[in-house]
């Protein structure tokens, strides 16, 4: 067993154990909207359910020396965007869109995405997801020291949910037909591979 103190680790070193680690991760693709009115989308990994009661979600997106990404800037700005969940029909148009464009580029654009409006954000999103997400931002935390943060944590809660009615059932989201794909680390992805139940204790 390897016994380290990550303080001892570059930056690098450290991301390559956690991404390698916590698998596997969904992927959010959020779409979020400039002042000048640019769609951008990107994809996220550091994504979760924060919350049920409310619905709530998280997404973290990191910094580049101390620089936001273009999704954290719009959200802070507009308090808005539109999570996707990535499945295996989309997931090549969405890598696309983590290409490093300028602010004034649209990924949307770039990858062939349909934008499609919301109904209760001013952010669209696209059609090519059978799950989406209009969400508002509830809180975003710099972490990482307050002279140079490494990252901005976004809490958004959902406000619309869009499902396909092909996956849905009783109330319930098919997982095989969702097929929604997950990051491991470097270019790895996967898919749901078997699924097994456990009789949870009383
Ligand atoms: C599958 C996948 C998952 C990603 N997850 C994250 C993430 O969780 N946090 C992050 O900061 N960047 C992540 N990235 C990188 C961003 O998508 C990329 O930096 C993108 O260009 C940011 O776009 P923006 O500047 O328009 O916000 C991921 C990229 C891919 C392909």
């Amino acid at each position: 067993m390897l016994s380290i103190d990550p303080a001892t680790l570059s930056e690098r070193e450290n991301y390559k154990f956690l991404i390698g680690s916590i698998i596997p991760r969904p992927i959010a693709f959020v779409t979020t909207i400039s002042k000048d009115g640019v769609l951008n989308g990107a994809p996220f990994s550091y994504f979760n359910i924060v919350s049920s009661n409310p619905p709530m979600i998280s997404l973290s997106i990191q910094r580049s020396s101390g620089k936001q990404k273009d999704t954290a800037r719009n959200i802070m700005e507009s308090k808005e965007f539109v999570v996707h969940i990535v499945d295996d029909h989309n997931v090549e148009k969405i890598n696309k869109t983590a290409a490093n464009l300028p602010p004034d580029e649209s990924e949307i654009e770039l990858a062939n995405l349909t934008p499609v409006e919301s109904a209760k954000i001013s952010v669209p999103g696209v059609k090519e997801a059978k799950i989406r997400m209009e969400c508002s931002m509830e809180h975003s935390i710099e972490l990482g020291g307050s002279d140079t943060p490494g990252c901005d944590l976004i809490i958004g809660k959902v406000v619309q949910f869009h499902i396909d009615s092909d996956i849905y059932e009783n109330g319930r989201i098919d997982p095989r037909r969702l097929g929604a794909v997950s990051r491991l680390a470097g270019n790895n992805y996967a898919k749901i591979g078997e699924i097994f139940e456990i009789e949870r204790p009383k």
